[in-house]
């Protein structure tokens, strides 16, 4: 197979974790026979740096020309005073935007030798496995232009969606809760916002044509709290653009560390952008110190959802978990015991572990 793989790296640890994830598909290519042809293109602070813009035309040109991209994170002090325009983060939602990926999927399932590496207690977190489906591009991110008012004494947000951006989530949230467990969680503050009150008249009509999904309404606030208190009750949760940010960060507590998740950024069809969930991670970048590991599983659900390579992805996902297994760990990770590993030497066991196991195979 020969795919057009588009990387934005970005700022921060994004470069360093780039690194991994080409490493480790340039093993999958060649232990399997495919072609993958990787474009660099830049985003965010990087962009801002070389173009004077967090997001040029060339990159959006590339990726959508593209079979697949992959982003590292973009973001960092350096930019942080720069005007709304010219913030990293405008390159990311941009993309996000451009390309209409409007439904950001993140699983949040943690490795049986990491239930020791979060602070939750080990019966808690056992056997949760979640998907967030966050929407991507509406909601307090994309409405009408913020702006300061009365000499930048008022400011306004506005929190805009069209019906047919909810539909369209609810819908992809009903039709990943088929394929999982059939249990749906849909979050909102529709006891406050009028746009939560119109997501949930839509759950609602769109649960008669999913009679076999069990649905349930919950308040962000207390949706926040049973996620950590109670995981296991939770199979698909579907919730607007700024839940789902604060939601899935929260939820990466389960897995151990942030590093650990990685999501897809898709539409209904077309290109799909794969990215870990956390951010540039200004406080240890440059180190070689990153956790890999949400970045490679990027790369795994962009080989499973955009090119249907699933035995591949699952391959990598096992040489990931015999990694950790071996004891493998960065310093996010909190372990006592184990091999505490550069980003490098995390990405050379993963390769390795994949490798041996083709030739076993
Ligand atoms: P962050 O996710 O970058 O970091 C939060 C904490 O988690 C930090 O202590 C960091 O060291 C740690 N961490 C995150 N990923 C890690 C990894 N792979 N390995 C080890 N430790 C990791 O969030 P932040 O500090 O709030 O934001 C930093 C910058 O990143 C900001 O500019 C923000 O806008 C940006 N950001 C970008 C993205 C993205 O590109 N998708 C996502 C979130 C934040
Ligand atoms: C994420 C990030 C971004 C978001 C920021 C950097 C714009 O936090 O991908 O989760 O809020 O979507
Ligand atoms: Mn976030």
């Amino acid at each position: 197979m020969k795919k057009h793989i588009v990387l934005l790296p970005g700022d921060g640890i994004g470069p360093e974790i780039m690194e991994s994830a080409k490493a480790v598909l340039n093993t999958v290519a060649n232990e399997h026979n495919h072609e993958f042809i990787f474009h660099e293109h830049a985003i965010g602070g990087d962009a801002i740096d070389r173009y004077n813009h967090p997001l040029p035309e060339e990159t959006i040109h590339a990726c959508e020309a593209a079979d697949a991209v992959l982003l590292g994170a973009v973001g960092g002090k350096k930019w942080d005073s720069n005007p709304g325009h010219l913030r990293p983060e405008k390159g990311l939602l941009g993309i996000r935007k451009a390309l209409g990926l409007f439904a950001n999927l993140r699983p949040i399932k943690g490795f049986n030798s990491l239930l020791h590496a979060s602070p939750l207690k080990e019966d808690i977190i056992t056997g949760s496995d979640i998907l967030i489906i966050r929407e991507l591009t509406g909601g307090l991110y994309f409405g009408t232009p913020s702006e300061r008012r009365e000499n930048g004494n008022v400011v306004v947000d506005t929190l805009y969606y069209e019906r047919h951006e909810i539909e369209r989530i609810i819908d992809k949230a009903f039709q990943s809760a088929m394929q999982r467990k059939k249990q749906l969680t849909s979050v909102d503050k529709a006891n406050v916002l009028e746009s939560s009150r119109m997501w949930r008249e839509i759950v609602d009509e769109k649960a008669s044509v999913y009679p076999e999904v069990k649905v349930e309404h919950l308040l962000v606030d207390a949706a926040a709290m049973k996620l950590i208190t109670q995981p296991n009750h939770f199979d698909v949760i579907v919730t607007e653009n700024l839940f789902g940010d604060i939601l899935s960060d929260e939820a990466s507590v389960l897995t151990g560390s942030l590093g650990m998740l990685p999501s897809a950024s898709v539409r209904t069809d077309g290109v799909g952008l794969y990215e870990p969930v956390h951010g540039s991670a200004p406080d240890i970048a440059g180190k070689g110190i990153a956790n890999p590991f949400g970045m490679i599983l990027s790369a795994a659900m962009m080989l499973r959802h955009s090119f249907g390579l699933e035995q591949e992805a699952v391959e990598i996902e096992r040489a990931v978990n015999e990694t950790l297994e071996q004891g493998y760990h960065t310093a996010d990770l909190q372990l006592k015991d184990g091999k505490l590993a550069s980003t490098k030497k995390i990405t050379d066991a993963v390769i390795e572990n994949l490798t041996t196991k083709s030739i076993s195979n």
